[in-house]
């Protein structure tokens, strides 16, 4: 079985940016709140002529640039989105023809802000027992679309991103310690009330009265999402640690997706893990979704923030909910 390494990371956000101040000026709430609350200063939001497979396409670009391979070398493409440009068919399908990535299979996953550590998941089977050799994993959200702007206490939390990276195994010249060490996902139905999109589905098809009734935008119950979130993930990563022979010391890096900077403090600060080691970036995209994890760490590779034989701790949680920490060697 064959590990898993990144050899190519890339990310897009639209230009157009939505400040507090802005918002304030909508609905009832101020900057002071949201930063206070969130750590959100401002977020960006995709132009009108803008679908996902445009933001992920963007990203998918740069990631393929670094690792140096054409789009034609693809085995597989998976995009990681609860907002794909159409119900069917997949958005990865409409990225793979934009990208030219024809010899590529290409679908789409959904597990919310946790996408894309799901989507790594999937790829490394594929890659650990030989069925593929290189795939595109991109987490591309493009939730202003699906965003209830008249409800305060979700629309303060929302942008528009994506981030891509791309996968092949690990080769005879690799450190031996190198790559994907561990992936460990979970979901619990019981709790799909809390976060959810109810309308639009088979459940609830639209209607003219549950559109007005925004059903078809997201719904949360954002105080239980909290809590929900925290615990989870502690125990997530605890039982990451528990179960390998890593010292929490030794890890350098944190690439948490971003829903609440209030929630990955309170994660960190329960598990031991110093703050500092946690790239952030939600004070200037908001919560981006299954983005949010490839995004921020294209922006650490890119800032040369990433030393080979570095240790990154991954971990990601939403609706679902659906939630997963790993642990990867650079
Ligand atoms: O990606 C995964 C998905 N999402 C999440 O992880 C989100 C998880 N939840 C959160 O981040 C937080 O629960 C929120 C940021 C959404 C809300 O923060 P909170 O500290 O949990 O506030 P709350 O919902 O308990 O509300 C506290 C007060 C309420 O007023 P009262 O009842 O105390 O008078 C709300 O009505 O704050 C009020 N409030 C606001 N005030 C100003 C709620 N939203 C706003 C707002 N501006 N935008």
């Amino acid at each position: 079985m064959r590990r898993v390494k990144i050899i190519g990371t890339g990310s897009y956000v639209p230009s157009k940016v939505l400040s507090n101040h802005e918002l304030a000026a909508r609905i009832e709430t101020s900057d002071a709140w949201i930063v206070a609350r969130t750590g959100i200063r401002e977020r960006r939001i995709a132009a009108p002529e803008e679908a996902t497979s445009d933001l992920a396409f963007a990203a998918s670009v740069q990631a393929l640039e670094m690792a140096g391979l054409s789009a034609e070398k693809l085995d597989m493409v998976l995009v990681a989105t609860v907002t794909p440009d159409m119900q069917t068919p997949a958005c990865a399908v409409h990225l793979a023809h934009k990208l030219g990535a024809k010899n590529a299979f290409a679908f789409d996953l959904s597990a919310a802000c946790a996408g894309s550590l799901f989507a790594m998941s999937v790829a490394s089977q594929y890659i650990a027992t030989g069925a593929v050799k290189s795939v595109l994993v991109v987490g591309a959200e493009l939730l202003s679309r699906i965003t209830n702007w008249e409800d305060r206490g979700s629309s303060i939390l929302f942008g528009d991103g994506a981030g891509a990276m791309v996968l092949v195994p690990t080769e005879e010249a690799d450190s031996p310690e190198r790559g994907l060490l561990k992936l460990q996902l979970y979901s619990d139905g019981s709790a799909a009330d809390i976060l959810c999109i109810p309308g639009g589905g088979s459940r609830f098809p639209l209607t003219p009265e549950s559109f007005l009734a925004r059903h078809n935008k997201v719904s949360m119950r954002g105080r239980e999402v909290y809590k929900f979130a925290v615990t989870a993930l502690v125990q997530a990563v605890e039982r990451i640690f528990s179960e390998h022979n890593i010292s929490l010391e030794q890890v350098k890096h944190v690439m948490a997706h971003q829903a609440n900077v209030r929630i990955l403090e309170a994660i960190l600060e329960r598990i031991g893990i110093p703050i500092e080691k946690a790239h952030i970036n939600i004070n200037r995209y908001g919560n981006t979704s299954s983005a949010s994890v490839p995004l921020t760490l294209d922006e650490a590779n890119r800032a040369g923030k990433l030393q080979a034989g570095d240790l990154i701790l991954v971990m990601a949680i939403g609706a679902g909910m659906s939630w997963g920490a790993g642990l990867i060697r650079w």
